[in-house]
């Protein structure tokens, strides 16, 4: 053989070699076992005390506000949260189970009992959805869905028990008489002198309603959540794909506003906002096959894709705040974008660009720069969330719910990549 042909052949083998290289899960087995130690030191911590744990209290400097919104303090001032009293600040921040967020930490522990059969971590998971219980009897929040099914939603799949169904359906019964026929839409808030307001992340209640149209064969709560999908697609999303965060509706059905609440301002792209947008859309094919919402899920995440600048694809808190190093991310809205991508890599041809920008974000979220170090972080898994900048409230630190997403962007990853946790 001629030299020039020994090259091409080595090269050749080099690269099959390359291609068929097994993938090193060694960061999911380290992610797993932080987070099972994290979350099982914060169950004994909380102990019978029955609040969830949400986040660490911080404080916020008025001037990176300034900066980040582009405005004066002045402007703003009135809509800030209440300061935290200086010995609470980075401790851990509870919640009670009315929180939106009360969900988030019981379905990180069914999560990491999934993952590692660990008995501690079953009967945590079990201690805090039962906490949750009232919350089925609840009215005043569209967040049910948040709350009922990442908690019992997910007890229910993972240690199905006769109690279940009834608390699944009873909220999901909660969550549409907050359902209005005119405007067809669930109205998401109480407070406020919005008419009708209805956000974004009112897409991730859906789920609650379609699992409801399966216990009970009755279709009611599907149509409810396809019509308003149907709705929130039309009203709530601009030319370039990105979304408002709040669209308030008159009765008749008309709009009344589009702003932000958490968002940089009105026509900005709050990061959390459209991650929502792309995993609630994922979801709402998955359950009905409509392709409309796979083709909207699939320009939804283009548009992120496209419209996140950082090197690790976990994205600033809003798509329009100034870029540089004192910028806070948002790793809940990474968390939640690698789930919809996920999911989405699954239903189009070409789906592999979605898997792998996913599985970035969850190596990314799985660094050392946003994964707690053991016995740090107040038991959460991950840090450098942000919950509402343009409130001072919860800037740059662990969310519950980051952890939740993150979690479960594991076990969607660990499924399509056909692993489990005892192989590790
Ligand atoms: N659902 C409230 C938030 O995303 O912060």
């Amino acid at each position: 053989m001629k030299i020039k042909h020994l090259i091409v052949a080595a090269v050749a083998v080099v690269a099959l070699a390359g291609c068929s290289q097994p993938k090193d899960y060694g960061w999911i087995k380290v992610a797993v076992d932080r987070a099972t130690v994290q979350l099982l030191q914060t169950a004994e911590e909380i102990g019978d005390t029955p609040m969830i744990p949400r986040s660490i209290w911080a404080g916020y400097d008025p001037a990176m506000l300034e900066k980040q919104l582009e405005k004066d303090f002045d402007t703003f001032k009135d809509s800030l949260r209440k300061k935290a009293a200086p010995e609470l600040l980075g401790k851990r921040r509870l919640a009670g189970v009315y929180d939106w967020t009360s969900g988030f930490y019981p379905g990180s522990l069914w999560y990491v009992y999934e993952f590692t059969g660990n008995e501690a971590v079953k009967e945590a998971a079990v201690k805090f959805t039962n906490l949750l219980f009232p919350v089925s009897h609840y009215t005043q929040t569209h967040d049910l869905g948040f709350m009922i099914n990442c908690s019992y939603g997910n007890a229910h799949r993972l240690m199905p028990c006769d109690t279940i169904p009834e608390v699944l359906v009873r909220t999901a019964d909660n969550l549409c008489s907050r359902f209005n026929k005119e405007i067809g839409c669930i109205r998401s808030w109480d407070f406020g002198a919005w008419n009708f307001p209805v956000i974004i992340d009112n897409m991730m209640n859906l789920d609650l309603l379609f699992a409801a149209s399966k216990i009970t064969g009755n279709p009611y709560y599907g149509q409810v959540a396809v019509i308003h999908a149907n709705t929130t697609m039309e009203n709530h999303f601009r030319e370039d794909v990105t979304s408002y965060h709040v669209v308030s509706y008159n009765p008749d059905g008309s709009v009344e506003c589009k702003q932000t609440y958490q968002g940089k301002a009105d026509d900005s792209a709050w990061a959390r906002g459209q991650a929502w947008g792309v995993y609630g859309y994922t979801a709402a094919y998955r359950e009905t096959g409509d392709k409309r919402y796979l083709d909207h899920a699939v320009k939804i995440a283009d548009m992120i894709m496209s419209r996140v600048t950082t090197e690790d694809a976990i994205p600033y808190w809003d798509y329009h705040a100034p870029e540089g190093e004192d910028t806070p991310r948002d790793a809940s809205a990474a968390a939640v974008t690698a789930c919809g991508l996920l999911e989405l890599s699954t239903f189009v041809e070409g789906g592999k660009k979605y898997y792998n920008y996913a599985e970035k974000i969850l190596k990314s979220l799985s660094s050392d720069a946003y994964l707690a170090a053991e016995g740090t972080n107040e038991g959460f898994v991950l840090m450098h969330s942000t919950g509402s900048l343009p409130h001072g409230s919860e800037v740059d630190v662990p969310l519950n719910y980051a952890d939740y997403y993150y979690l479960e962007g594991l076990q969607r990853y660990m499924a399509l990549e056909g692993i489990k946790y005892a192989d590790l």
